[in-house]
């Protein structure tokens, strides 16, 4: 079930049965030059979408920009700061705990996300306790990376070759072309790439480090195909992970 794609009558009746939710976040930023802007969001959409299937759970809307400051150099990235970020995801959560939701399973797209996600919880439940005290809802948000466990990393290495933690992996421009034909481009990538290294600076530093865009990756062998076959995995496993939450 799709929230955008429900009616309030519809929410209401899910509401008895569910308090459980699942939110797909990711960015808007260079995925090197044959990876959408998208990629990451539309990664993370894409399998909610799919998980919310299998697990018969509630999908809200997609979260489709976060924290890419160190993109910015290249054109068409967006970045929130993190307070912003903080701002909306805080509002975005606690409206919908006023209708009852009270676990949101963050499914995210982009790592960069990961810190101010966890700051996002902290403002939450601080909010929840000094507005409502010992009477505020026991509130629970868990946010999981899509590709960053052993199930989906062992399939992305399967099928690409590849760890699909790096930046442009194979693993996420596949389920970006999967997710819409239309995000698909071929080109001839310099081989040279760098090391799966995350040290990086400002947005400047990381041009420095990671010319082209990619940390460790190669999607030039990337394909709707491998992008379905990550997608059914990930949905399976994240399914289970969310269920699993709702039941601790
Ligand atoms: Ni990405």
């Amino acid at each position: 079930m799709r929230l955008a794609q429900s009616t309030y009558v519809e929410v209401a009746d899910y509401l008895k049965r569910s308090r459980g939710i699942i939110v797909p976040t990711g960015s808007t930023e260079q995925h090197c030059p044959i990876g959408v802007m998208g990629t990451d969001h539309i990664d993370a959409e894409t399998i909610a979408w799919r998980m919310g299937g299998i697990a018969d759970a509630m999908v809200g809307p997609t979260i489709t920009v976060g924290i890419s400051e160190h993109h910015m150099t290249f054109p068409g990235s967006i970045t929130l700061k993190p307070t912003t970020y903080i701002a909306l995801l805080s509002d975005y959560i606690l409206s919908l705990v006023s209708h009852g939701f009270e676990r949101f399973y963050i499914l995210n797209g982009h790592g960069g996300n990961t810190a101010t996600l966890n700051a996002a919880f902290a403002e939450i439940y601080n909010h929840l306790r000094c507005a409502r005290g010992t009477g505020a809802p026991d509130v629970r948000c868990k946010a999981m990376k899509w590709f960053e466990n052993d199930v989906c990393e062992a399939k992305a290495l399967e099928l690409t070759g590849h760890t699909a933690r790096g930046h442009a992996s194979a693993a996420e421009v596949s389920v970006a072309q999967f997710a819409d034909p239309a995000n698909i481009r071929k080109a001839k990538l310099d081989p040279e790439y760098g090391p799966l290294d995350h040290t990086f600076y400002n947005s400047e530093d990381f041009r420095r480090r990671f010319p082209d865009g990619r940390i460790e990756s190669n999607p030039e062998h990337a394909s709707p195909d491998i992008g379905r076959a990550l997608v059914e995995t990930a949905a399976a496993f994240h399914a289970e992970q969310y269920q699993a939450f709702l039941a601790d």
